[in-house]
């Protein structure tokens, strides 16, 4: 192999590299199911599988962790206010019902980009308790900028006190 061969080889490598790298929120679903990402039908969220209704909101996990359940959708998160223990790794699960979404949690670094027919995974921990605004960050439509919810944190000793249906309504404290 010539130089001049091997530099067009490098440069081929590097650029499907930094596409996918770079820009993977923007791969289209049909190939993320090709590349074997985790899916599901977004029509079909409320009616079966993991993101029904009753299965929203936070779940305390044998290990001690907690999974977070959501849907982002125009224009809204559902649950609408999460509660979370400080200290405790949470594992947030989110798929979108509608268009593509952004869930930011304000004054943290924490950003998720939520696609419709996809599972987008999260690992998170909230050190100290307190409130987050809860926000989409990429444009979804004429409601985006109404597109907000609720992050509560509570001491690590309290949330297993809480009833299943206190964890995912913050309006039940
Ligand atoms: Cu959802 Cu912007």
């Amino acid at each position: 192999m010539n130089w001049r061969k091997l530099r067009i080889f490098l440069v081929t490598v590097l650029v499907l590299c930094v596409i996918p790298a770079t820009r993977y929120y923007q791969i289209d679903v049909p190939l993320l199911r090709f590349l074997g990402g985790s899916h599901v039908d977004p029509l079909s969220l409320h009616l079966s599988g993991e993101f029904v209704e009753n299965n929203l909101g936070t779940e305390q996990d044998a290990d001690g962790s907690v999974t977070v359940r959501m849907i982002a959708e125009q224009y809204l998160f559902v649950p609408h206010c999460i509660l979370v223990p400080a200290g405790i790794p949470v594992h947030l699960r989110i798929t979108s019902a509608d268009a593509v979404h952004s869930l930011v949690f304000d004054g943290t670094e924490y950003a998720v980009k939520v696609l419709p027919g996809a599972i987008s995974r999260a690992e998170l921990q909230f050190p100290r308790t307190g409130e987050y605004k809860t926000v989409c960050r990429e444009f979804c439509g004429a409601g985006h900028y109404a597109m907000r919810s609720e992050l509560k944190v509570v001491r690590r000793d309290q949330f297993p006190a809480l009833r299943p249906e206190e964890r995912g309504n913050c309006a039940a404290q």
